[in-house]
């Protein structure tokens, strides 16, 4: 039996209860392929089913131990005999285990050929591995508030992994951008297209802007319920961390503002379009660090510090 190396954790905890273990490599069914990963992403969420917080740990609770990640890029290296559509040798971008069983941050892969497109060629296996969770947020928050030219949209978290893809979808489509972050992030984020960045330790956005058309709140709890005061009457929030949710929502209702909470979806026709936009120079995927998987808890302790600009991968090959 062939082993591979992949991260997991037997109880929820700190990052102290990740480690690097070997288990068999998994065995595509029929319907499925089996992908030799080259990177893998870290997302938010990683670290919120690692600690138990995650409506993700409340299935995983009696499934321990689990491995963590739901997102990769790499090359197909066995395909399940009633696949049609991929072959071996394809180099892929994908979902394995969306929201459900965790497992990408591995050597190796399982996953349905309806959840991953292939890579374009001039798109790096680290950038690849990017888009199918922060790229499909970042869009499908801003289609979900029908973000349009002429609009003001406030972005928070513009330097994080799905702000900085949200502000430059955004800008493209003719928006004036106006976002929060950090002073040593505010050179990075105009070069992506933003038109005011708003340093959060110096300023409160609110004394800052007047009424906005669009807010993709990317931080939720009090900052969601504060971007109230700066939203238009007839405008839209997508509040996207989904722990505050409820609350921002239900402060809204109160004062009858447009709220709205998402959990994205698996989308390829969408995936493909910023696989697209990104191999050709149109999307700019900032990749903070590399990580190798042995590495796993000095990543997760990065990841939850809420202070990474761009995304943070684990390159594998
Ligand atoms: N519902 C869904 O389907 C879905 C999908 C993806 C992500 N999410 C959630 O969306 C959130 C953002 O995800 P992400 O991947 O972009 O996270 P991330 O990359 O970890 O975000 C890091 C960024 O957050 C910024 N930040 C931290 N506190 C801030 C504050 N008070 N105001 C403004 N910016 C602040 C930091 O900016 P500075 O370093 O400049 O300070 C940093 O650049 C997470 O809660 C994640 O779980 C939900």
């Amino acid at each position: 039996m062939k082993l591979m190396k992949t991260v997991t954790f037997s109880q929820f905890g700190s990052a102290e209860v990740l480690s690097l273990v070997e288990q068999p490599i998994p065995q595509p069914n029929e319907k499925q392929v089996l992908i030799k990963v080259h990177t893998a992403a870290l997302n938010p969420i990683d670290y919120k089913i690692r600690e138990g917080s995650s409506f993700v740990a409340k299935k995983l609770k009696d499934h321990l131990p689990s491995s963590l990640g739901f997102e990769f890029a790499g090359e197909i290296v066995t395909v399940g005999e009633n696949v049609k559509t991929l072959k071996t040798g394809d180099e892929v971008l994908g979902l394995a285990g969306f929201l459900k069983k965790p497992c990408c941050y591995a050597e190796y892969v399982c996953a349905m050929p309806e959840t991953m497109i292939l890579k374009p060629k001039k798109l790096s296996f680290a950038e690849a591995t990017c888009l199918p969770i922060a790229g499909l947020t970042a869009l499908q928050a801003l289609q979900l508030a029908k973000v349009k030219s002429g609009q003001t949209v406030l972005i928070h978290a513009g330097a994080g992994g799905v702000g900085h893809i949200a502000i430059q979808l955004a800008s493209s489509s003719g928006a004036t951008v106006f976002t929060t972050a950090s002073e040593h992030n505010h050179d990075f984020l105009y070069a992506l297209g933003a038109d005011q960045c708003i340093d959060y330790h110096q300023k409160n956005f609110v004394n800052v802007l007047d009424r906005v058309d669009v807010i993709i709140d990317l931080v939720g709890g009090e900052v969601g319920i504060q971007s109230l005061e700066v939203l238009s009457l007839s405008g839209c929030m997508i509040t996207v961390p989904t722990i505050t949710a409820e609350q921002v929502i239900a402060a809204a209702k109160q004062k009858h503002l447009n709220v709205i909470g998402m959990i994205e979806k698996p989308n390829m026709k969408e995936l493909t379009y910023l696989a697209d936009l990104a191999s050709n120079g149109k999307l700019k995927v900032e990749i903070s660090h590399l990580f190798k998987l042995s590495e796993a808890k000095s990543a997760h302790e990065i990841l939850e510090s809420g202070h990474t600009r761009g995304k943070l991968v684990f390159k594998i090959i």
